[in-house]
């Protein structure tokens, strides 16, 4: 087989064979298939499209490209859950021990953050010596032991992925749903959970922005995950505007810790419920999802899942007090103020600016190699729906290094449009897909 045939055929808009495709990622793998080949098949996938089989023929040889977990010697249904990617996304902070704490395992491995979105490792790593790189064993026996782990992906789970995404982050292919099904299914098919909750963002800071395109890539998901015999439930939610208030990675843990203790914003907590309460029924934890979220408010309620995040950040090495006093984690004093020029009321607050300004002061990574400052990012305090007057803070942006501000203050200023007639406020949850 050649692979420049291979890239004739989709180029052509004909349907590629199984044993094409798998001959593709072996080949990516291994390092035999160069680069511009691979660039040239991803530009014709991209503008031809790949069709039900091909797209799970994409999943799966990508799924064996590397080792795959094995998550059997824990007791129970492992129920996974996975963001599309957006801006304060924050969800996993609170959702996994809010799920442990109401007896569902939860074994996630996480990623970092790249471009204007954020990653739960980073965040995490707000937490002084926490370790983020578990071995496969410490993994394994911290949720047997607690009912908790989240750690970093290990480079051995996925290769082909790791090569994929970095061409697709440099040839304008990512948003596309059959390269994006099969980025995140393999991905989520390899790390051994028995169910899987997507959470699928639409919006200007969602990879997929329309909200058809997000009910599709949803669909897809879906059909690989039920295909590949793991119960699969897809949450369409809504980030046209970021999640919460806050935006940057200690910013977001210490939303996320108002969250666990019952203070945190209306939506982050909203999506938690959602999210949670299919995670919970996956895992046959509950009947139905209005029992699964009363459990979950319960949770939030008695302490118990702030609680297993303290015990989480404990087992991985970590210092579980700096949840009770969060002034000893990573912060900065240098903080600049964006004043709102008019009255009126909020009607954009573009996600995906707002992650470009956190990434400007320093929250965020450009490159894989850029080093983040933990303390950076921003705080909304006027969001979609929401009045203002002229001269007040519309949102705070905090960096350890002040040079950084002024380029970040103009790129947020273009997120907000002020109206002068009232907005509603938008629609978090826009649907659910599931088999
Ligand atoms: N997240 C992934 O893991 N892969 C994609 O292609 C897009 C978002």
């Amino acid at each position: 087989m050649r692979m420049v045939d291979v890239i004739a055929k989709k180029r052509d808009g004909e349907e590629l064979s199984e044993e094409e495709i798998q001959f593709f990622i072996s080949g990516l793998t291994s390092g035999d298939i160069p680069d511009y080949q691979a660039a040239a098949l991803l530009m014709a996938v991209y503008i031809q499209g790949m069709n039900e089989q091909e797209t799970i023929a994409l999943t799966k040889a990508m799924l064996y490209s590397g080792d795959t977990v094995d998550l059997s010697a824990i007791a129970g249904i492992k129920v996974d859950k996975h963001s599309t990617g957006g801006v304060g996304d924050k969800t996993t902070i609170v959702l996994a021990p809010l799920v442990a704490a109401a007896g569902a395992p939860v074994a996630k491995m996480t990623g970092s953050g790249l471009g204007h979105t954020g990653g739960t490792m980073d965040k995490l790593r707000s937490f002084a010596n926490i370790n983020m790189e578990l071995s496969r064993e410490e993994f394994i026996n911290n949720v047997q032991r607690i009912g908790i782990a989240v750690s970093g992906q290990s480079a051995k789970l996925v290769p082909a992925d790791k090569k994929l995404y970095a061409l697709r982050d440099v040839t304008s292919t990512i948003g596309n749903i059959p390269l994006i099904a099969a980025s995140i299914m393999s991905k989520k098919l390899a790390s051994g959970s028995d169910a899987i909750v997507l959470d699928v963002k639409t919006g200007s800071g969602a990879f997929m922005e329309s909200e058809e395109g997000a009910f599709q890539l949803a669909k897809e998901m879906v059909k690989i995950g039920e295909g590949m015999k793991r119960q699969t439930v897809a949450v369409i939610s809504q980030m046209a505007q970021p999640l919460g208030r806050a935006v940057g990675n200690t910013l977001e843990v210490k939303e996320a810790l108002e969250t666990l203790n019952g203070r945190g914003p209306a939506d982050l907590l909203e999506l938690c419920l959602e999210l949670g309460s299919h995670m919970l029924v996956l895992s046959n934890i509950v009947p139905d999802a209005a029992s699964a979220r009363t459990l979950l408010k319960q949770k939030i309620q008695s302490g118990e899942a702030l609680a297993k995040l303290k015990e989480m950040i404990k087992y991985q090495g970590g210092n579980p007090d700096q949840v009770d006093d969060i002034s000893s984690l990573p912060h900065t004093s240098n903080s600049r103020n964006l004043v709102s020029s008019s009255d009126g009321y909020v009607s954009q607050l573009d996600a995906r600016t707002v992650g470009i300004a956190s990434m400007l002061l320093g929250a965020g990574r450009k490159t894989k190699e850029d080093k983040i400052d933990l303390a950076a990012g921003i705080y909304l305090h006027k969001k979609i729906g929401e009045a203002i007057q002229e001269g007040e803070v519309l949102a705070t942006l905090y960096a350890t290094d002040t040079s950084k501000f002024d380029e970040a203050i103009a790129t947020l200023q273009t997120a907000y449009r002020i109206s002068s007639d009232p907005v509603t406020g938008q629609q978090l949850i826009l649907g659910a897909v599931r088999k």
